[in-house]
């Protein structure tokens, strides 16, 4: 193998071949027979490696709402590198994380006001199946060993994650992976295609826990995680009132209800969190990505004070009481970053902005709709996805698109066939409209070719 690209002149010592670095989710061998490859990025666009623009439809991956390139968070990492560089977390704290901890317990709903901090949202998946089970033995409830999950479910790819995925390639390959977890339906329904918000239809697909309920006793569940709209998978938009019907029936069994938010959370619904966008309170929340805008990795798990405090009390005096964490756990240039982006969230007004703006970006996908390739829309607030007719061949034509929208100067993250469009907040309207053009542009091209 001796793959190799054309770089940027000031890249040109650091980067002369391609073929040591294994990429994730991603076709090595393809990628690297025609690499595509970021060398800057700022504000809403980025630049390839041939020194061609693109806007970025997907923020990167849901990460960056603030936009790319922001000197108030690399400012902050600098200068906490350069004070305090790195603190053993555990039996030992410095400032950051504390004050991280404080500004995203403020945004989440009352009573959730305690925060684990992890480095991804993988991480915090597992950090929340521990805290469930944790939560469950605190309260003398240790027989409650099944967790419930969601088919299309994305949770993330460590070992918890791959076991609550919905997703059959991300589980076929892994066949060992935790017991007694099972699986709702999901909530696409085709004759919901192309309803703008939540679907009218399918509340009742939430009764499929109420089943489990009553084939395996609501007492031996530990805990449902949902998506609250499931983005990996192409923005599945809970039915008006599934979230509720859920929420129902974990009360009534005393199952913990987790929602991950790593895509949904930090404005992405037009709302601090989808929890205040689809009025249903967790008791766990997982989160990632946006934290940081992207910028450093990290992640969390924030948790209500019954379970802070049944946790915390059930441990002698003096000892530790949850045998988890991680080395990064508040990392103080994660922190930093952390404390930099909410700060412009907040300063910015970045969540009340995506509120406003939904309606025309939304507006812009839905004039997809009348497009031949186009088979369904689904979006909410600043996320939408648009999925494409297969070619026969189910994700190729997905695929395909992807790369082609890259060289016509738009990135948008597909899932199979489908698009997952998430802007920065920071974006125009003549930038969602740049997007909505080289989107329809390239699915043209794919049109005539077919
Ligand atoms: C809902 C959800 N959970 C978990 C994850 C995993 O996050 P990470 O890739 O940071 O491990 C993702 C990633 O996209 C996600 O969308």
């Amino acid at each position: 193998m001796s793959a190799s690209v054309q770089v940027l002149e000031h890249d040109k010592q650091r980067v002369n071949t391609l073929e040591h670095h294994w990429m994730p989710f991603t076709g090595n061998r393809d990628f690297k027979s025609a690499p595509r490859l970021v060398v800057r990025s700022e504000g809403v666009y980025c630049w390839n490696h041939t020194g061609g623009r693109l806007i970025d439809g997907s923020s990167g991956l849901f990460c960056c709402p603030a936009g790319h390139g922001r000197k108030e968070i690399a400012d902050a990492v600098h200068a906490q590198m350069t004070t305090n560089d790195y603190t053993a977390p555990f039996q030992l704290g410095h400032p950051g994380s504390f004050a991280l901890a404080s500004k995203v317990a403020k945004l989440l709903p009352e009573p959730i006001n305690s925060v684990f901090f992890t480095n991804s949202g993988s991480e915090s998946i597992d950090t929340a199946l521990k805290i469930a089970m944790a939560y469950h033995r605190a309260c003398g409830q240790s027989q409650r060993i099944r967790f419930v999950s969601r088919e299309r479910a994305y949770h993330g790819v460590n070992m918890g994650g791959v076991s609550l995925s919905g997703m059959v390639k991300n589980r076929e390959t892994f066949p060992v992976t935790m017991p007694n977890v099972v699986m709702m339906r999901h909530t696409w329904l085709e004759e919901n295609r192309f309803q703008r918000g939540q679907p009218t239809s399918g509340a009742d697909l939430a009764d499929d826990l109420q089943r489990f309920c009553e084939t395996y006793g609501g007492g031996t569940i530990a805990a449902v995680f949902v998506e609250p709209v499931a983005g990996s998978t192409g923005t599945l938009v809970p039915p008006v009132g599934y979230l509720q019907r859920l929420r129902e029936i974990c009360d009534r069994h005393g199952i913990l209800l987790v929602f991950d938010e790593v895509i949904c959370g930090f404005g992405r619904m037009g709302t601090p969190f989808a929890a205040d966008a689809f009025g249903v309170t967790p008791d766990i929340v997982t989160m990632a990505k946006a934290l940081t805008n992207g910028a450093i990795p990290m992640g969390a798990v924030a948790v209500t004070d019954t379970i802070y405090e049944a946790i915390t009390d059930a441990a002698p005096e003096n000892a530790i009481e949850f045998f988890h964490g991680y080395t990064y756990s508040g990392h103080p240039a994660a922190c930093a970053a952390g404390l930099a982006a909410q700060e412009i969230y907040e300063q910015e007004g970045l969540f009340e902005r995506a509120a406003a703006m939904s309606d025309y970006f939304l507006d812009a996908v839905w004039s997809l709709r009348d497009h031949p390739l186009v088979f369904d829309i689904r979006g909410y607030g600043m996320m939408a996805g648009v999925e494409v007719l297969d070619d026969g061949a189910p994700g190729r034509r997905g695929g395909q698109l992807q790369k082609d929208m890259f060289w016509n100067g738009l990135h948008v993250k597909f899932t199979g066939d489908t698009a997952i469009l998430a802007p920065a907040f920071i974006a125009e309207k003549a930038h969602i409209d740049e997007m909505i053009d080289v989107f329809r542009k390239t699915l043209d091209q794919h049109a005539r070719a077919a």
